[in-house]
């Protein structure tokens, strides 16, 4: 009998301080930094983000997301023989252990389990999506927990208005299982390291002392080109995967990064726009975490139903860029 994995599980955690455009150009004209609502909005759809106190890290966020995945999958934690976790922005940088060690101690599990980060930038949700897919249909893994958790606001430079006004953070939780009917239905992974340059956060540890710059650095406008044009050229690879076509998608939920971007991904892939899931403007950028969020917040307010085909597609820094097809 042929195995397939099914979302059975979805969960999202916003730290609670909501900071809006207004608030944070106060504070940034404090520092001597420039900028406006009007700007932040018009470039990027975005008009709230969410910050984390300074003592939490990403796996306090990543476990409360877990937490709510798995209690609408009715399992506990005890069941889940696999964390992939993805992140930027681990609880230790450059160190150990990692973020889904520390997760799934966070969830009180008393049996082991195999538990690891995945680090492909804003898709490295889609990578462990399509990883924890692979796991199942192959009887390696049965639940298989996949985490995307990040804390943005601890890499940006607030002194950098073209990328401080952009970033979030948060976290999502999706519990995927083994199934005998189809749930995810095509994946695919790309990755082209030649065009690192334009976005990257070089800082290395060495002998004890961070090296490079630990904020991260984007060249908007680049990453904006390749991001328009590779969305929706994997939207169609997987489409072509599974034998579908774009009428057959009932949401796409893009990474949310910039609505112009999720509105030109849409458009080539001929999905009309009030068929695409949008959380940017409350969230901003949260990088791997913006589409498990995204996801969990239209299956909780209902729009999401069951049977439904979603289509998730992410770009991020690597480049990286992948997608995943998915029936509910
Ligand atoms: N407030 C006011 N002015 C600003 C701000 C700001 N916060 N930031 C930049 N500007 C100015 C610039 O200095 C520039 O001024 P100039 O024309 O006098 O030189 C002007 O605004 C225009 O700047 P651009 O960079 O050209 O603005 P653009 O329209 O390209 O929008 C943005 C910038 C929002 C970053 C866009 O390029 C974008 O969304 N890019 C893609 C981001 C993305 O998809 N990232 C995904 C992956 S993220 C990851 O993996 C971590």
């Amino acid at each position: 009998m042929t195995i397939y994995s099914k979302i059975i599980g979805t969960g999202s955690y916003l730290p609670p301080r909501r900071v809006t455009n207004d608030e944070l150009v106060v504070q940034l004209a404090a520092k001597g930094v420039e900028t406006s609502d009007e700007w932040i909005v018009t470039r990027s759809g975005i008009k709230a983000r969410h910050f984390a106190d300074a003592d939490v890290v990403a796996s306090d966020l990543g476990a409360e997301a877990a937490k709510r995945a798995l209690e609408m999958a009715k399992l506990d934690a005890n069941d889940i023989d696999l964390i992939l976790l993805a992140t930027t922005t681990p609880d230790h940088c450059g160190g150990f252990p990692s973020t889904a060690c520390r997760v799934q101690a966070k969830l009180g599990m008393t049996k082991t389990c195999a538990a690891f980060d995945v680090q492909a930038v804003c898709s490295g949700f889609v990578y462990a999506m399509s990883m924890a897919d692979a796991f199942i249909r192959a009887g390696v893994h049965k639940n298989v927990l996949v985490v995307a958790s990040e804390i943005y606001s601890r890499v940006v430079d607030f002194n950098d208005r073209s990328t401080c006004v952009l970033f979030g953070d948060g976290a999502g939780a999706v519990v995927l299982s083994a199934s005998n009917e189809p749930g995810i239905l095509a994946t695919k992974m790309h990755a082209d390291g030649h065009q690192n340059e334009i976005l990257h956060m070089d800082a290395t540890l060495n002998c004890g002392v961070l090296e490079g710059s630990g904020f991260m650095y984007m060249d908007g406008q680049a990453v904006f080109k390749v991001a328009v044009t590779v969305l929706g050229q994997v939207g169609h690879e997987v489409l072509e995967m599974a034998s579908m076509n774009a009428s057959e998608v009932d949401w796409l939920v893009p990474h949310q990064a910039n609505v112009r971007i999720m509105q030109s991904a849409a458009k080539r892939l001929k999905i009309p726009e009030e068929r695409v899931v949008v959380t940017v403007d409350q969230t901003g950028n949260t990088s791997a975490s913006t589409i498990p969020i995204a996801l969990d917040t239209a299956m909780r307010d209902g729009r999401i139903k069951s049977g439904q085909n979603i289509l998730m597609a992410a770009i991020g820094g690597g480049l990286t860029w992948g997608a995943v097809l998915a029936r509910m």
